[in-house]
C-alpha cells in the first residue's frame, strides 16, 4: 500500500552514491568556497541598508549576530545529516531518510523556494550593480531595460535584461561542467571576500581616521545611539511601522537573514566531494562562520561611516539604500573605494547566482532518482556528466522570472523557504537520534535536545517576522506543492510504486 510516510532506508543511499555518475573532485576548502561563495552576496552589499534604516539602526551588528546563532544551529544539525547521508539531494534527502516521503516532498518544495527564487532575487540585485558598473565607464542602460514591469516607472515594456542574460550564461557554464564551474567559482570567491575585507579596513580606517566620523572623547559617532528608542517610519509602501529598538533588532535579523542563505549549498555538492563525511560537515560551518565574523565586521563599519538615517530613500541620498556598501564609501568622498567595491560585487554576486542555480539542479537529481519529479530532470550528460536538461530548464524559468519580478518579493519568498526547510532539518536530526540511535554518525550535533529545541524556536520566530505578503505568496506554494504530490509524486515514486522501478 502507498504510503506517504515511506522511508527510504539508508542502505538505497549507500548504493545511489555508488552507481552516481558524478565525478569527485571537491576537497575541503573548495567545498568551504562553494560556501562561502553562496553566502556573501546581494545580502550584505543590498540588504544592508535596509537593514539598518527600516529596522535596527547601528545595532544592525545584533541583527546579524542573532541571525547568525539561527543559522548556527542548523548548519549543526546539517552538518550531522551530511555526515550520515552525504548524497547530492541535501535536506530533501535527510528527510526522505528519517521522517518519511511527505516530510522529504515538503522539504524538496520548499528547497526550490530557496535555491531558485535566491538565484533570481541575486541576480537581480547583480543586476544594479552590474548597471553602476557600467556608469563608471560612462554607459547608461535606459531604465526600461534594467527595471521589472512592476518597479518600472515609465510606461510602456521593460524587463531587467542583465538579470536575463546573465542567467542564460551562467547555464552555459553549469552544462559545461562543474570542475570548469568550481574553478570559475574559487577565483571568484577569492575576490569577493577579498572586497569585503577591504570595505572592513579601508572603512575602519575611514572612520577612525576622520574627526567628523570619530573622536578620541566621544567615540564613533554613527553609533550614538546604538540602539536607537523605537519609533515609527514610514516603510517603502507608504505605511507607518515601528522600527529600532530591541523589536526592530529581531525584525533586522528577519530581513537580513537572506543574506546568510547559502552554507547549506554546500551539502547540495556532496556527491562531487572526495571524502563527503569529513569535508561537508567542516565545509558548512567553517563557512557559516567565516561569513559571520565578515558580516559583524561589515554592518559596524557601515553603519559607522553614514548615518543610519541617511540610508533613507526620501533623504539626502535617495540612491544610497539600493548600493549602500558602495555608496558608503562615495559619500566619505571615497570614489575609488566606491569604484572597487562596485567592481567586486558586480564580479561576486555572479558566483552566488551560479552556486545557487548548481544547488537547485543536484535537488533536482535527487528527486527525479526517487521518482517524485520526472526522471529527465536527473539525466546526465554522456560527457560533461552534468544533469544538462535540469539546468537548462531551470535556467529559462530563472531568467525569465528574474527578468520579470521585483527584488523584494524574492528575496522574501527565498527566506521562508530556507527558514521552513532549517527548521525540518532540526526536527529530523531528533527523530534519526530516536529512531536509529546506534548509527555511525561521524560529526554528531552536541547536546542536540538544546540545539534542535532552540533552532525550531528561533526559526520559526523569525518565519513570523518575514513580510506578511511574503507569508501568503509562500502558503500558496505550499499547497500547489500537495496538489503535484497528490497528482504526480505519490503515484511514480519508486519507493511507494516498486513495480515500476527500471534500472538506471
Ligand atoms: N546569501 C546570499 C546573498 O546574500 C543568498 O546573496
Amino acid at each position: 500500500m502507498a504510503s506517504i510516510w515511506a522511508k527510504k532506508p539508508l542502505s538505497a543511499y549507500e548504493a545511489d552514491m555508488k552507481k552516481s555518475g558524478l565525478k569527485k573532485v571537491l576537497g575541503k576548502w573548495s567545498l568551504t568556497a562553494i560556501g562561502v561563495g553562496a553566502i556573501i552576496g546581494g545580502g550584505i552589499f543590498v540588504l544592508t541598508g535596509t537593514g539598518a534604516y527600516y529596522h535596527a539602526g547601528p545595532a544592525l551588528a545584533i541583527s546579524f549576530i542573532i541571525a547568525g546563532i539561527a543559522c548556527v544551529f542548523a548548519a549543526l544539525c546539517y552538518a550531522e545529516f551530511a555526515s550520515i547521508i552525504p548524497v547530492e539531494g541535501s535536506a530533501y534527502a535527510y528527510a526522505y531518510g528519517t521522517v518519511g516521503e511527505i516530510f522529504a516532498w515538503a522539504m524538496g518544495w520548499c528547497l526550490i523556494l530557496e535555491y531558485a527564487m535566491a538565484s533570481m532575487a541575486v541576480a537581480v540585485s547583480w543586476s544594479g550593480y552590474f548597471t553602476k558598473f557600467l556608469k563608471i565607464f560612462g554607459v547608461h542602460l535606459p531604465a526600461y531595460l534594467t527595471s521589472d514591469p512592476a518597479s518600472y516607472t515609465g510606461t510602456g515594456f521593460s524587463m531587467n535584461l542583465p538579470a536575463f542574460i546573465l542567467v542564460l550564461l551562467l547555464t552555459a557554464l553549469l552544462v559545461k561542467g562543474t570542475k570548469e564551474a568550481a574553478g570559475a567559482n574559487n577565483l571568484i570567491v577569492l575576490l569577493k571576500t577579498a572586497a569585503v575585507i577591504f570595505v572592513i579596513i579601508s572603512g575602519a580606517y575611514i572612520i577612525f581616521s576622520n574627526t567628523d566620523l570619530y573622536s578620541a572623547v566621544d567615540g564613533v559617532k554613527n553609533w550614538k545611539p546604538f540602539i536607537p528608542d523605537e519609533t515609527l517610519i514610514k516603510n517603502s509602501e507608504d505605511k507607518m511601522v515601528s522600527a529600532y529598538g530591541i523589536k526592530g533588532i529581531i525584525s533586522g535579523a528577519a530581513a537580513i537573514f537572506f543574506a546568510y542563505i547559502g552554507f547549506d549549498a554546500v551539502s547540495t555538492q556532496a556527491g562531487e566531494a572526495i571524502n563527503p563525511k569529513k569535508d561537508v560537515p567542516f565545509a558548512i560551518i567553517t563557512s557559516l562562520l567565516i561569513c559571520t565574523a565578515l558580516y559583524i565586521c561589515v554592518s559596524l563599519v557601515l553603519t559607522g561611516m553614514m548615518n543610519y538615517t541617511d540610508f533613507n530613500p526620501a533623504g539626502k541620498y535617495p540612491e544610497a539604500i539600493k548600493a549602500p556598501v558602495a555608496y558608503a564609501f562615495e559619500i566619505a568622498g571615497k570614489h575609488w573605494a566606491s569604484n572597487i567595491v562596485t567592481i567586486a560585487a558586480t564580479v561576486g554576486l555572479i558566483s552566488v547566482v551560479m552556486v545557487m542555480m548548481m544547488g537547485q539542479s543536484r535537488i533536482f537529481i535527487g528527486m527525479a532518482k526517487d521518482g517524485l519529479i520526472p526522471k529527465f530532470f536527473g539525466e546526465l550528460h554522456p560527457k560533461t556528466r552534468t544533469p544538462y536538461k535540469g539546468i537548462i530548464i531551470l535556467g529559462l524559468v530563472v531568467a525569465f522570472v528574474a527578468a520579470l519580478t521585483p527584488i523584494s518579493t524574492l528575496a522574501d519568498m527565498t527566506s521562508f523557504g530556507t527558514l521552513f526547510a532549517f527548521t525540518l532539518v532540526c526536527i529530523a536530526v531528533w527523530v534519526m537520534r530516536k529512531k536509529e540511535p546506534n548509527l555511525n554518525r561521524p560529526f554528531k550535533v552536541p547536546a542536540y535536545k538544546l540545539v534542535v529545541a532552540l533552532g525550531v524556536i528561533i526559526n520559526i520566530y523569525l518565519i513570523f517576522n518575514l513580510s506578511a505578503h511574503a507569508l501568503e505568496l509562500s502558503a500558496g506554494w505550499l499547497v500547489l506543492g500537495i496538489f503535484v504530490y497528490i497528482f504526480y509524486g505519490k503515484n511514480n515514486s519508486k519507493l511507494n510504486n516498486p513495480d515500476k522501478i527500471t534500472e538506471d
